[in-house]
């Protein structure tokens, strides 16, 4: 049995003030959820303060990137083991915004997710297609070559204590959500194709879906067989629409 896993992923956004409510707020409503893990992906400049808040709760804390290298002349980047000296268990890798606005390129993505292992956090790796990309009927080449890349410099086995999310491109932040089948279909597709190397980490590996998740949906699509939970933006950013779709894998 995969225990369900609710991300929030803030992306550039809040201050010192608006982050203390969020997550006051959140930690007030924890009582509440039952049987999904919880985690938080701040900005880089706030974790240490989160962690600090959130300190004795259930609410892990992630970052929403990693440097693909350790340590030394690489300004603007921030190492895994950084993340993880304040308190990081997860790291998002290869969201399609680095991908599509910085230009990130699956083989750099995978360097990544290997950093983020190297160093002890748990990769929490994007894949998703383009709208043009689905329009064309590629989705499944899209996401296995994204994977592909991870898998040729990892080993299949790397993925057994990862993450995947798959995040439609067109469903981010677009309040089009892709129907509880439509991302069924790419997470049966993501479990077969690993099932193909590996079955016993096909069966592991917790794919979290991730395009305009709230409350309202959330319940539909973690009901579906091969959804083990979201990645959530926007929504994230308000704790009661955030708890509540950390409950909704309850009603289940
Ligand atoms: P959204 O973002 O929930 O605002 O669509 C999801 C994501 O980018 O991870």
């Amino acid at each position: 049995m995969r225990q369900p896993l609710v991300a929030g992923n803030w992306k550039m956004n809040g201050s010192l003030d608006s982050i203390r409510t969020l997550v006051d707020g959140i930690k007030a409503g924890l009582g509440e959820v039952k049987s999904a893990a919880v985690c938080v992906c701040p900005p880089y400049v706030y974790i240490p303060q989160v962690v600090e808040m959130l300190d004795g709760t259930v609410v892990a804390v992630g970052g929403q990137d990693v440097s693909d290298q350790e340590a030394g002349a690489f300004t603007g980047e921030v190492s895994g083991t950084m993340l993880k000296d304040v308190g990081c268990r997860y790291v998002i890798v290869g969201h399609s915004e680095r991908r599509s606005i910085y230009g990130e390129s699956d083989e750099f993505t995978a360097r990544k997710f290997a950093a983020a292992r190297r160093f002890g956090l748990t990769p929490i790796l994007c894949v998703g297609e383009l709208l043009e990309e689905r329009e064309k009927g590629i989705t499944d080449e899209v996401v296995a070559r994204q994977l592909d890349a991870v898998i040729e410099l990892e080993g299949i086995a790397a993925l057994a204590d990862a993450v995947i999310a798959y995040e439609p491109v067109w469903a981010i932040g677009t309040g089009k959500t892709a129907s509880p089948e439509q991302a069924q279909e790419v997470h049966a597709f993501i479990r077969q194709k690993l099932a193909g190397l590996d079955a016993g980490v096909a069966e592991k590996v917790q794919i979290l879906y991730g395009g305009s998740v709230k409350a309202a949906n959330a319940a539909e699509l973690f009901g579906m067989a091969d959804i083990d939970g979201g990645l959530i933006g926007g929504a994230s950013l308000s704790a009661d629409e955030f708890l509540a779709i950390c409950r909704a894998p309850d009603a289940v």
